[in-house]
């Protein structure tokens, strides 16, 4: 049985081959409209979402299969102070396969260690979001036409941000990938990320202002500062600005650079930028629902 819990669990061969089954999804949905009719996915969030919970109700329901979760822990036995372990063990007797987000860095290992059903890893605490991950190497092969060849720049909260953790694990597979990680000092890239990099001989740079390096970016990925991560309120204040994109920056970058963002935004994209043409964010946001459709297929062994 497959699980989904870090985008290294698959191949770059065998992303290769989910991304073309989910460009077909784009091109052809009524071929799978029937795919999954008798299939349940259980969606299992301990922690707010809008786009992960919802795109993978939305890839399921398109596929023809049905829904069924929670998306409070407040609202399930969690709150009696069961277990993840015993949780997934009901839940593998309601459902085909499970999608879970938890704020604990290793929770949706140990719910797969219990399943007899697969489970998808949707965001565990600051550690690993492998299906945004899938959600933005789509985007860019759909939009650039390739994965590799790029200097890509990410910006915000690189501390906690598990989508740039599992963003940066998934492209050292690709050639000639250069990263710029822009940063203030409190949030910077996690010294483990940065030890991988250094043994991989992958270029990187460290820098605090955006306007020093956006011309060189191929592609920029902008992250929220995370209220939800920090244990001090005065702290979250004082940096959840420190980035904002807005018109005058963008006059700086290249003509053909993409902007990325796994969402939800507050301040650190201007909305005037959502009409510039580079601004990608949007676009994203449907490619994470043919990916779940072609991950849902793939791990229940649909896929002929
Ligand atoms: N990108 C993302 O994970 O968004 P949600 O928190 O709304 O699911």
């Amino acid at each position: 049985m497959k699980h989904l819990m870090t985008p290294l669990d698959f191949t770059t061969t065998q992303l290769e081959q989910l991304f073309d089954l989910a460009n077909d999804i784009e091109a052809n949905p009524d071929k799978f409209s029937h795919a999954c009719e008798g299939k349940i996915l259980a969606t299992c969030f301990y922690e707010p979402s809008t786009r992960t919970r919802l795109s993978f109700e939305s890839a399921m329901l398109q596929l023809g299969g049905q829904v069924l979760g929670f998306s409070d822990a407040g609202s399930s036995s969690a709150a009696k102070g069961e277990s993840v372990s015993d949780t997934i063990r009901m839940i593998s007797c309601y459902s085909h396969i499970c999608a879970m987000r938890h704020p604990k860095e290793g929770s949706a290992m140990v719910a797969a260690m219990a399943s007899s059903i697969p489970v998808i890893n949707a965001g565990d605490g600051g550690h690993q979001h492998p299906t945004q991950t899938l959600t933005d190497l789509l985007t860019i092969r759909s939009l650039k036409g390739r994965l590799n060849n790029f200097t890509i720049g990410l910006c915000g909260d690189l501390k906690f941000g598990r989508t740039v953790h599992s963003l940066i694990h998934a492209l050292v597979r690709y050639e000639n990938i250069r990263f710029v990680f822009i940063s203030p000092e409190e949030l910077k890239v996690p010294d483990y990320i940065i030890e991988m990099l250094r043994e991989k001989q992958i270029p990187f740079e460290e820098v605090i202002r955006l306007e020093e390096v956006i011309s060189s970016l191929d592609l920029l990925y902008m992250t929220r500062v995370q209220r939800e991560r920090f244990f001090n309120e005065q702290d979250y204040v004082r940096l959840k600005d420190f980035y904002i994109l807005n018109k005058e920056k963008m006059a700086l970058a290249k003509e053909d650079m993409l902007v990325l963002h796994p969402l939800p935004r507050v301040n650190e994209i201007s909305v005037e930028v959502d009409e510039d043409p580079r601004a990608a964010y949007f676009r994203q946001v449907k490619y994470g629902v043919y990916v779940r459709m072609a991950l849902i297929l793939t791990l229940l062994d649909l896929v002929h």
